[in-house]
């Protein structure tokens, strides 16, 4: 019974070390706020929703609104984290979206995600 027990729980320990929190794809959103005024805001605006100062000369390409429920629909957590690692040109999108995999972590980049997720909860 105590063999089985310490099995147990040596397992329980072993899972929560190879698959941290972030690893599922959850992120900290508060995390990821600080990284969007530091990294995204210029082009995607203070809220998310496109209009950062960067983008305001830009006619050519119309970027998204991360507040707007019906069109972030359209993404899974994946895509949204390959577009931030990779850039837009990975999913087909304009090059103007820069790849932020050798600038940010992994981890960074689900904050991210996770931050770009809580503005269309409603
Ligand atoms: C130089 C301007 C610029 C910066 C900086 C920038 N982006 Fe973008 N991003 C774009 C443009 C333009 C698009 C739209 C591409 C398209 O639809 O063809 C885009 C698209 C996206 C999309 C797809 C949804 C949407 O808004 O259309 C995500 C997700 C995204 N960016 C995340 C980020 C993150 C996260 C950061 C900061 C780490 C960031 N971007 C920084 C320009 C930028």
């Amino acid at each position: 019974m105590k063999r089985i027990s310490h099995v147990m729980l040596t397992s329980l320990i072993a899972v929560g070390v190879t698959l941290p929190v972030w690893a599922q794809g959850k992120g900290d959103p508060k995390l990821g706020k600080e990284l969007h005024v530091k990294h995204c805001q210029r082009c995607h605006g203070e809220q998310g929703k496109g209009d950062g100062p960067a983008m305001k000369a830009v006619k050519t390409v119309k970027i998204g609104d991360w507040t707007n429920r019906e069109e972030m629909a359209k993404y899974s957590d994946q895509d949204l984290y390959k577009i931030t690692a990779e850039g837009g040109a990975a999913l087909g999108k304009s090059k103007l979206m820069p790849a932020y995999k050798d600038k940010l972590k992994e981890k960074e980049i689900w904050d991210l995600v996770a931050f770009i997720r809580s503005l269309a909860k409603k």
